[in-house]
């Protein structure tokens, strides 16, 4: 048996590899070694997940962030970006519209925006779980203390995303400026995970200077640090940042990784993310066949949605839009999937998907 083979059976037995050995199956990916994993992916999802689709409402509810990523849209050099933070009233207008819809979980996504204190935002998690306690709520902020962590858990999140973007210390030092660390980054990974959170992490696919042996880090750490969820999507420049001129990721590399993940944690929630959908009309579907088992349609009001700016493209209408639910679960359900209406929390028990 070839190398290739010998390497995706063993990881799809014993969900470890070395460094190397992931690093080999990722510099000699092709078309074979592809189908073989998602096969593998599709099987292991099943166990856990049976065909299911998560949906989680994404709320963008600020673009104004005080840090300066050379790759990101509403970095806070970028004087072009149409700032805007939303209130306590519109972000809970989101949430009853989603609610609507059938969402039950949120996802706050914003930059780090100097105002959203401790205090706003339990008061704000307060008023949420009171009005929609059977819904979750994931935060993605970005960095703050363990304490301001632990307030935020106390007062109702759930849920926590903050991707490590790459698990190489020099790495990391050419994609953000010298403030931010990878140190740091961890630091608070772990203490949300130390705190109760699920915790996802993740990384970005074709990142400038990202190497063949970063990529291989990534999934160790991945590995190691078992997640509950993992974001990963390609990178794609935004016209007013350090990497306009830099090229987008690949989606077969980055479909290819959701399959590696997939098998390394095999219950892990996976998201297909909006930079797939956005780097290829069929990416988030191609996502979903390659293993991965979540989408994140936008709630956000529509008189934002362009300002929330990550990168250039971003899909933000049509299919995208919450309102057009029903269109997401009719391609869902084309590709032999089912969105369902749920928390959609981790299945930790072991094996098996429970009917109930
Ligand atoms: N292309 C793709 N993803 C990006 N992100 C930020 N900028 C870009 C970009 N240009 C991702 C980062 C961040 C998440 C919210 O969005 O990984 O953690």
């Amino acid at each position: 048996m070839n190398k290739l083979i010998e390497l995706i059976n063993k990881l799809n037995n014993t969900q470890t590899l070395s460094i190397d050995e992931y690093e080999y199956l990722i510099k000699n990916r092709n078309e074979e070694a592809a189908n073989l994993l998602k096969e593998y992916a599709i099987i292991k999802r099943k166990e856990h997940y049976s065909n299911s689709v998560f949906v989680r409402g994404l709320i963008e509810v600020s673009n104004i962030c005080k840090n300066d990523c050379y790759y990101c849209g509403i970095r806070k050099s970028n004087l072009n970006c149409d700032r805007y933070r939303l209130t306590k009233d519109e972000i809970l207008e989101c949430c009853k519209d989603g609610y609507a819809l059938g969402f039950r979980t949120f996802v706050l996504q914003g930059g780090e925006d100097g105002a959203f204190t401790d205090e706003w935002l339990c008061d704000l998690l307060k008023c949420i779980k009171g009005s929609y306690p059977d819904c979750a709520i994931t935060l993605s902020l970005g960095e703050r203390s363990r304490e301001s962590y632990q307030k935020l858990y106390d007062s109702g999140a759930d849920r926590y995303l903050l991707r490590h973007e790459t698990a190489d210390e020099i790495h990391y030092s050419k994609l953000h400026p010298s403030d931010l660390t990878l140190t740091n980054r961890i630091r608070c990974l772990n203490d949300l995970k130390d705190i109760g959170f699920q915790v996802g992490c993740g990384f970005m696919v074709g990142s400038p200077f990202q190497t063949t042996k970063n990529i291989a880090q990534d999934l160790k750490f991945i590995e190691t640090f078992q997640p509950d969820m993992c974001g990963v999507g390609p990178f794609i420049p935004h016209k007013d940042t350090v990497f306009a001129n830099e090229k987008s990721g690949d989606v077969d590399l980055c479909c290819y990784l959701l399959s590696i993940i997939r098998l390394i944690k095999p219950n892990i929630l996976l998201p297909a993310t909006t930079a797939l959908g956005t780097v290829r009309n069929d990416g988030r579907e191609k996502g979903i066949l390659s293993g991965a088992n979540v989408v994140m349609p936008n709630l956000s009001p529509l008189s934002v949605r362009k300002k929330y700016a990550l990168y250039d493209g971003k899909i933000s209408t049509g299919e995208e839009s919450a309102q057009s639910l029903q269109k997401l679960k009719n391609s869902m359900q084309a590709i032999g999937y089912q969105v369902v209406v749920s928390r959609g929390d981790i299945n930790k028990n072991n094996n098996t998907f429970s009917k109930e």
